[in-house]
């Protein structure tokens, strides 16, 4: 198929178009570069060997939205191009609000003046709010966010899935990412967040690398094994390779589906920073701090109907996690600068 990539310059999209070439598709990237570099793209067109389309444009545009779809013959569209801090997402709502509610409204507008009727979401499990039981099933009521960007990805579910009982004709895909990290296995392509990371598998590189001092652990008396937050931590190319299945199911199937993507299998901080240690025979200085606002103590996926539905299942380990994470940071210790 021919599948245009909203966000494909980012960590997640990139990722996505090199699994997807490698399968025979052909893809066209649009990002704004609001958390990305071109930089990205050439290095995917590294990897594959192929020219890749680039558009640098606001998906939130009709105008630009639509000239990419009049140039291009597009047959499916993957939306990754979201805002995803959640702090940020607590002091500038509007901002989060409207871009990826806008975003997906013009994709969704631009692809029914050209009837094109596959779309791939790019969902979190954020949308379950506070776990009452884990693993984390796809039938379980949504929970209420804790914050502006988690309610963005409850509300964009509601308008998919109006949009796709309003048109039998389409096909849409909700996938809810749990915990991505990791990279490429070339080292090339990876995670390259803007200033501090928010997230725990880029702070422990950047500690390893010596751009930070210390790694602060989030609070070690929840009710886990070792008293710090369980994740199901995903390599981020199993969750690419999720997407190619979404996109070759989403030619035969109509209606709306909702998926986990995720191993079923939770980590707690405590063990990500061990694993990290021993597969690079590296140490990581770290701190216990308090605990995050927001934050749960266990969450993660039962991982039975992506198998199912999709024929796909996670097959890296945490090992090739912690490998691959470092591979890339420590030869690119700037990231992509
Ligand atoms: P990312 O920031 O690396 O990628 C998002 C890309 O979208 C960036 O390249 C950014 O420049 C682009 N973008 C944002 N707004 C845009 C707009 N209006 N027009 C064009 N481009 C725009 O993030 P990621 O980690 O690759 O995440 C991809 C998607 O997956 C996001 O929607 C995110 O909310 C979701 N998600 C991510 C995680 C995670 O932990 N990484 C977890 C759950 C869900
Ligand atoms: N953590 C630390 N120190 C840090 C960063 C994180 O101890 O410096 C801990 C957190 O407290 C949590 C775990 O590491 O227990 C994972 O935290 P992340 O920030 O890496 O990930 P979250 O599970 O909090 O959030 C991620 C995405 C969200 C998404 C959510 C559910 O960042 O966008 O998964 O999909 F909504």
């Amino acid at each position: 198929m021919n599948v245009l990539l909203a966000g494909g310059a980012g960590y997640i999209g990139s990722h996505t178009c090199v699994e997807l070439i490698e399968a025979g598709h052909s893809v066209i990237i649009a990002d704004n570069f609001a958390n990305s570099c071109p930089e990205a793209v050439r290095r995917v067109e590294e990897i594959t060997g192929k020219k890749i389309p680039l558009y640098e444009a606001d998906v939130c545009d009709s105008a630009a939205v639509d000239k990419i779809f009049s140039e291009n013959k597009i047959d499916a569209v993957i939306h990754f191009a979201g805002l995803k801090a959640v702090g940020e997402s607590v002091e500038k709502p509007l901002m989060y609000y409207r871009n990826n509610i806008d975003s997906t409204l013009t994709l969704l507008e631009v692809m029914k003046k050209y009837r094109v009727n596959n779309f791939i979401f790019s969902s979190s499990a954020t949308v379950y709010g506070v776990p009452k039981t884990v693993p984390l099933v796809e039938t379980m009521p949504t929970g209420s966010p804790t914050n502006p960007y988690g309610w963005t990805k409850l509300m964009m579910e509601q308008i998919l899935t109006d949009t796709a009982h309003a048109n039998p004709e389409m096909s849409i895909v909700i996938l809810r990412y749990f915990n991505p990290i990791g990279a490429h296995k070339s080292g090339r392509i990876g995670e390259d967040p803007n200033g501090i990371p928010n997230n725990l598998m880029p702070y422990i590189t950047q500690v390893a690398a010596g751009r930070l001092p210390c790694l602060g652990v989030f609070g070690d008396d929840y009710p886990t094994r070792d008293g710090t937050g369980v994740r199901d931590y995903i390599h981020v190319v199993d969750l690419a390779k999720g997407h190619v299945k979404a996109i070759d199911y989403s030619g035969a199937h109509k209606g709306v589906e909702i998926v986990n993507l995720g191993t079923g299998t939770g980590y707690s901080v405590l063990e990500i920073v061990k694993a990290f240690e021993k597969v690079n025979n590296l140490t990581i200085s770290y701190e216990i701090k308090p605990r995050r606002a927001g934050d749960v103590a266990e969450c993660y996926a039962d991982a039975g109907k992506a198998e199912r539905v999709l024929g796909w299942k996670a097959e890296k380990n945490l090992e090739d996690m912690c490998y691959d994470a470092w591979k890339w940071q420590s030869k690119n210790v700037n990231g992509y600068k």
